[in-house]
């Protein structure tokens, strides 16, 4: 035999010497669900070892995060119903909790990265990322919504918006809007490829936005589909995305590759509600080994080619590598 690959396996030292693909905490954003009032901290139930927090208590969860050099963080906020309406009004008014929370957290942590959600299922009355009229989610009308939100969002000091609702030409919306304002230096985070899944159910009993009539295949992909990602991937960066995501992740690790291959901005996963309470719930069962099983998840996102994984996990990944050096 001339060719042993077993040779290059042989001792941890060399295993080291030879490993192509690398996860830190660096590379992860943790996502966090907050609601109004003080002296909340709810778990949710669907997905364990999370939780809606007041902003006392988020302000404690990124203080400890920071300890243990995390930084970054995406935030959904859980309205209240008497808040929603048709038009998602409450997502820019200067009273919202989600936006003066922003203020609060990038006053005291200005080196952490904050990123928003920009869509209106939360807002919005009929639980859809967009304008709902007879049934129908208008593309256009929606359009400047998600740009007013978007720059009240830029104001309060997020440093990426997310839009995550899948109308066409929201980015270019949303760019402009944002530049029209002066907030040239705020990025976007494009939920370019996102998928109508069945692994959204635990973020939406998280917040409570479901749809209340029919489905978002209208604007969310098929999950058969590839080539429309691409083409949804050019779309994003002639707009002037920064960043482009696909989302989920783990079922969608072939849709990471062929974004990785074919642009050169950073590509984002978001390892969905889902996809994390799947793999909790066998480590429940002892059925797998959580501190083996979550790190190894991780890790084959990074090797489809994400420079960035949004995931549940974030914060236990973080104190694992601080406690497993
Ligand atoms: C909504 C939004 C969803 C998620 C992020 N933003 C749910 C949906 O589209 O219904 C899902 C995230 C997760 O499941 O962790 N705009």
């Amino acid at each position: 035999m001339l060719k042993r690959p077993r040779r290059n396996r042989r001792t941890a030292a060399i295993r080291g010497l030879v490993q192509e693909t690398h996860l830190a905490t660096n590379h992860l954003v943790y996502p966090l669900f907050l609601v109004s009032g003080t002296g909340i901290k709810t778990e949710i139930s669907s997905l364990p070892g999370n939780y809606r927090l007041s902003l006392d208590y988020l302000l404690e969860e990124i203080a400890a995060c920071m300890k243990l050099g995390l930084k970054s963080f995406i935030l959904f906020p859980a309205i209240d119903e008497k808040y929603k309406d048709k038009l998602a009004t409450y997502s820019y008014h200067s009273d919202n909790f989600y936006l003066l929370a922003a203020q609060a957290i990038k006053q005291q942590f200005p080196d952490c990265c904050l990123i928003s959600d920009v869509a209106m299922d939360p807002y919005s009355s009929d639980g859809h990322d967009g304008l709902v009229e007879n049934g129908e989610i208008l593309n256009d009308e929606t359009l400047p919504i998600l740009a007013k939100m978007a720059v009240a969002q830029a104001a309060a000091g997020f440093d990426y918006v997310g839009p995550s609702d899948m109308m066409d030409g929201r980015v270019r919306a949303i760019r402009m809007a944002l530049d029209d304002n002066g907030f040239k230096n705020t990025g976007i985070l494009s939920y370019t490829a996102k998928y109508a899944s069945a692994y959204y159910g635990p973020f939406r009993d998280a917040l409570d936005s479901a749809p209340k009539a029919g489905d978002k295949k209208s604007y969310q992909m098929n999950p058969a589909n590839s080539k429309e990602a691409l083409m949804e991937a050019m779309l994003d960066i002639e707009e002037g995305a920064d960043m482009l995501m696909v989302k989920p992740a783990l079922n969608y690790l072939d849709i990471i590759h062929v974004l990785k291959r074919h642009s050169s901005l950073p590509i984002v996963c978001y390892h969905v509600s889902g996809e994390c309470a799947m793999l909790i719930a066998a480590c429940q069962n002892n059925w797998l080994e959580y501190e083996k099983a979550m790190p190894e998840t991780l890790l084959s996102m990074r090797r489809a080619g994400a420079d960035i994984i949004i995931s549940y996990f974030a914060k236990d990944f973080a104190r694992l590598v601080n406690t497993h050096p």
